[in-house]
């Protein structure tokens, strides 16, 4: 069931490609995630939960995460994260990836590579016998050695019957440090790297984050499950998609 549910986020993730351009709202996407499910029997996990308004979040620019959907038309230059999370059958998949609004400046592509190249660092410490710090160590690592930063104060997680489950998953830490991976475990791991200093803020809404110095900042995020090899990303891409552009990576 975890695959099943990863692989309809991830397909859905794939879709929204298509949709990214200049003039598009968030709000259009947020529809789409709805109805994606629907036709799929499965619900979105943010809506109403704790009180979020939407079916998926839409973070942009100097938005960490948590952006809210809204009638905004997305601009020429801008960069988005889209978050989605189903839930089907009482199991949830939850997975982020960016998207450049037509081109956008070479610092942000920088940004929106290092941060998938650090999801994947860390992906690689994912296996039994392992700790959640070593995980932590590699992206931040890797994260600094590039000059961006790493944000602390959200995290991965433990996911499956619950959308938010134990144990958190930092993105920053020391090797040989937290709980040892053990094969079955299922968590994300959701690195959010800035360009500037990594303070975060909630604007009033209660809801979306931003950087305080307003500087850009990048998210990715898989579902991954540890086996008795190593790890298995639940959301890989159906189509192959990598980084942006997104066209079939083989
Ligand atoms: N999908 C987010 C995560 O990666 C959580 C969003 S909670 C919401 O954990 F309520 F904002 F949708
Ligand atoms: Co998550
Ligand atoms: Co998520």
């Amino acid at each position: 069931m975890m695959h099943k549910v990863c692989q309809l986020t991830a397909t859905c993730l794939d879709q929204v490609s298509h949709m990214i351009k200049p003039g598009v709202t968030t709000e259009e996407i947020d529809e789409f995630v709805y109805e994606f499910g629907k036709q799929h029997n499965a619900s979105p996990a943010p809506l109403n939960y704790r009180g979020y308004p939407k079916s998926c979040c839409t973070s942009i620019n100097h938005v960490v995460c948590h952006g809210i959907p809204n009638k905004k038309p997305l601009r020429e230059g801008d960069i988005v994260n889209v978050d989605v999370t189903y839930v089907l059958d009482g199991w949830h998949g939850d997975s982020s990836r960016m998207y450049p609004v037509g081109t956008i400046k070479r610092a942000a592509e920088r940004l929106i590579e290092v941060t998938y190249k650090s999801l994947m660092i860390g992906i690689e410490e994912a296996k039994p016998g392992n700790r959640m710090g070593d995980i932590g160590a590699a992206i931040q690592e890797y994260a600094e050695s590039e000059r961006c930063s790493v944000v602390t104060d959200f995290c991965g997680h433990g996911v499956g019957r619950l959308f938010h489950d134990a144990p958190n998953v930092l993105h920053y830490g020391n090797r040989g440090e937290g709980i040892e991976m053990r094969s079955g475990m299922i968590f994300t791991i959701e690195p959010m790297l800035n360009l500037g200093r990594p303070d975060v803020k909630v604007l009033r809404d209660g809801w979306t984050a931003v950087t305080r110095d307003r500087s850009l900042t990048a998210q990715y995020e898989h579902t991954v499950g540890i086996t008795d090899e190593g790890c298995e990303i639940f959301t890989l891409s159906p189509s192959g998609y990598t980084l942006p552009p997104y066209i079939r990576g083989d």
